[in-house]
């Protein structure tokens, strides 16, 4: 069932009409379904229930909306979080620390200290030295970090190269043949609880097989480490599962995904833990944008909308596909180029596509923007950062502020070249 849907031929969140929040809010707008929200994160933990003591992180960076993060807590889950600006959110939607993985090949001294102080749950390593150092913040805060060696299992999981992690020659993960002892070295340092293993291949993979392969080398993997005396009692599975972006996409069913689960870790005798992202949020989003021109071209019409690749970034860095719909559809099509107002060749949404006809003035959506959408907004070309607003039934809110350009600038940037003094020596030390 979708959450947006046409009523009376203009397209709904819910209960709310599109154009009602575009009076409201203006547009370019992220329009969220409380309601998708909530059946999609159920939809993923029911479909894991007979998983003894499963545990679910949601993927922070897929959505990092706080009220997003609200509703997923009172679903049951917990955050998988890649930054410090991810733990505050996380915590501030009132994510308990020790529902937080922390995972990330790049953390910082400073994020891992502060991890540490709030007591996280599970530090997911990504190389020898940082279980090393996080040892040894631990040790000085007379602390064990609880942690699991990430492993890159060497599989292709068939998905864009761009958001392919698990081959070995992938930046993630430290290489499963030489685990074993590394996991060796780690398990003897006292600041360290090290529990387990785990793994994260890629994301919007529409093919089990591959994510079947690589939970068989991490079974091995558990085998091995237990043959070599270490108690192994976590693993974490990763994200990754895809969702159908084009009415003809077919995607696994999260009960094929289930059993497989079910079947894969039979007798590993842990506690899994799942790092969804996409699947939850994904379809649970669109963004509302206004046609602002239709533009003549040299084969098709461009039909400039007012949102951007600011504002959707997908198309532009993995030419993914975003569904275009008008919100009041008049029966028309027409092949057309949508693209933004960014300058850049780059800022298409669609190319060469029959897409529904539209007027200046028309809203319309982009749909499946739930996740890597508003999380990805930048100000590029001095553009707003979007607002998001939350429709549960007939009720809607602002969760997320338009953001001008004007609020942006660091108050160094204000400083003596805006007031239109010469570039003295104090600001340039302070740059
Ligand atoms: N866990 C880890 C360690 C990850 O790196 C990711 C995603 C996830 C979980 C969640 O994966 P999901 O279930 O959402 O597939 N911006 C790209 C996607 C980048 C994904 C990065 N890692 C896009 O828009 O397609």
């Amino acid at each position: 069932m979708s959450f947006f849907d046409y009523r009376d031929g203009v397209l709904c969140a819910e209960g709310i009409s599109l154009p009602t929040i575009a009076d409201a809010v203006g547009t370019p707008v992220h329009v969220y379904s409380a309601s998708a929200l909530r059946q999609a994160a159920d939809a993923f933990t029911s479909a894991l229930r007979d998983l003894p003591s499963a545990r679910f992180a949601f993927a922070v960076k897929a959505n990092p909306n706080g009220a997003v993060l609200r509703l997923l807590a009172q679903h049951g889950y917990g955050a998988d979080i890649v930054s410090g600006g991810e733990l505050c959110r996380a915590l501030d939607a009132g994510i308990a620390p020790a529902d937080v993985v922390f995972s990330g090949v790049g953390k910082t001294d400073r994020e891992m200290t502060d991890a540490l102080e709030v007591g996280i749950g599970q530090f997911n390593l990504e190389l020898e030295e940082e279980g090393h150092v996080l040892a040894q913040f631990a040790r000085g805060r007379n602390m064990r970090a609880p942690a699991v060696l990430r492993v890159n299992p060497d599989v292709d999981c068939g998905t864009h190269a761009k958001i392919t992690t698990g081959k070995r020659t992938s930046k993630f993960g430290v290489d499963i043949a030489g685990a074993p002892d590394m996991y060796d070295r780690l398990a003897r340092l006292d600041g360290l609880d090290l529990q387990g293993i785990a793994l994260h291949i890629g994301s919007q993979i529409s093919d089990l097989g591959p994510l079947e392969a690589a939970y068989r080398r991490i079974g091995a993997l558990v085998d091995e480490l237990r043959a070599r005396g270490h108690t192994i009692t976590r693993v974490d599975l990763g994200g990754g599962l895809g969702i159908a972006y084009r009415p003809e996409d077919t995607m696994p069913s999260l009960a094929d995904y289930a059993s497989m689960v079910l079947r894969v870790t039979r007798d590993w005798n842990v506690s899994v833990t799942f790092e969804p992202g996409r699947i939850i949020t994904g379809l649970a989003g669109v963004l509302l944008t206004r046609v602002i021109w239709v533009k003549p071209g040299a084969t098709h019409p461009f039909v400039i909308v007012d949102a951007a690749m600011n504002d959707l970034a997908r198309p532009a860095l993995y030419d993914a596909y975003h569904r275009f719909s008008a919100v009041r559809p008049n029966g028309r099509t027409m092949v057309a180029n949508s693209a933004g107002p960014v300058c850049e060749t780059g800022d298409m949404f669609g190319v060469d596509r029959s897409i529904d006809h539209v007027d200046r003035g028309d809203l319309a959506v982009f749909h499946a923007t739930g996740a890597y959408g508003a999380a990805m907004a930048s100000s590029y070309n001095s553009r707003p950062i979007s607002p998001q607003v939350m429709v549960d039934g007939d009720a809607f809110v602002l969760v997320g502020d338009r953001i001008m350009a004007s609020d942006l600038p660091a108050r160094s940037e204000r400083s003596a070249w805006i007031a239109g003094r010469a570039l003295d020596a104090s600001l340039t030390q302070a740059a």
